[in-house]
């Protein structure tokens, strides 16, 4: 019998997500690299992108190459997949045509952050995941890029709305994505949140002994992303636990909104 931690690692390596939305720059790609990727090793990670592939991906394929996709996601014991904007149509397209193929995955995660329009296209990419048949404890929406101090009933509200009265998806709103400098610098470079916690170099103390301007500007960068790292590391942490401890919906009903808001 496998420990309930063993199950749990079991469960979690053994997912299949996609993450999607039909606006760009909503933080897709930073979420299934720095949210998912660390926390699902064993995953195949396929980029559904065309143009704006920036050489870090490990699998990219096109939009109109659906079938593709659909094999690695059989094949592969778990996924993640990086839906790039441009190619969302498409992926619907794609999902049409094999009918059922949604059935293969265990989550679809659509990022979403506070600009009306950006609301807008994740209602929109909600209801398409729902007219497919996607139960709605299998469609997540994440909140991304959230300033700490924010009035989340306010800013959010369109969504928050939606997801109260049509019931489609969950919103997990306490497990947001923060706004990170260290989630920014690592855009398009291989290190991971990770890799900048480990680095062991002392840069506090090579800033006391630099001389010039350059390194002193260039350590303290350094030193500063260390210290930002720890926060960024734990926040996704808990957001990734909020994303994979449903099987179900909240038994509340409240589809991860607690009722003060
Ligand atoms: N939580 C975050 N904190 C800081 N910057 C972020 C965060 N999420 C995304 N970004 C930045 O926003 C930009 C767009 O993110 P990206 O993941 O490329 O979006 P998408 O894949 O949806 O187009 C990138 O420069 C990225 O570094
Ligand atoms: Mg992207």
């Amino acid at each position: 019998m496998p420990s309930i931690a063993q199950s749990q690692r079991m469960k979690h390596l053994g997912l299949k997500i996609a993450v999607l939305n039909f606006s760009g720059n909503v933080g897709k790609t930073t979420l299934a690299r720095h949210l998912l990727r660390p926390r699902l090793p064993q995953a195949a990670f396929i980029s559904i992108e065309t143009i704006n592939a920036d050489g870090q991906e490990e699998l990219l394929v096109k939009g109109s190459d659906y079938a593709r996709v659909q094999e690695e996601v059989l094949v592969k014991d778990a996924v993640i997949v990086d839906v790039g904007g441009s190619n969302t149509e498409q992926f619907f397209s794609g999902m049409r045509h094999y009918p059922g193929s949604h059935e293969d995955y265990d989550l679809f995660i659509t990022p979403c952050v506070e600009g009306l329009k950006q609301q807008q296209d994740t209602l929109r990419c909600v209801k398409a995941l729902a007219a497919l048949g996607v139960p709605a404890n299998k469609i997540c929406v994440v909140f991304n890029l959230v300033a700490r101090k924010r009035n989340w009933a306010t800013v959010f509200d369109p969504l928050l709305n939606f997801v109260r009265d049509e019931g489609l998806c969950r919103a997990e709103i306490m497990a947001s994505v923060q706004k990170s400098d260290v989630l920014s610098r690592l855009h398009g470079q291989p290190d991971t949140v990770a890799s900048i916690l480990n680095d062991s170099r002392d840069y506090k103390t090579e800033l006391m002994r630099s001389h010039t301007a350059e390194t002193t500007l260039e350590l303290a960068e350094k030193f500063a992303l260390q210290i930002m790292a720890k926060d960024t590391q734990e926040n996704l942490d808990a957001v990734f636990q909020a994303l994979v401890k449903k099987s179900g919906l909240p038994r509340n009903s409240n589809y991860g909104i607690p009722p003060n808001l």
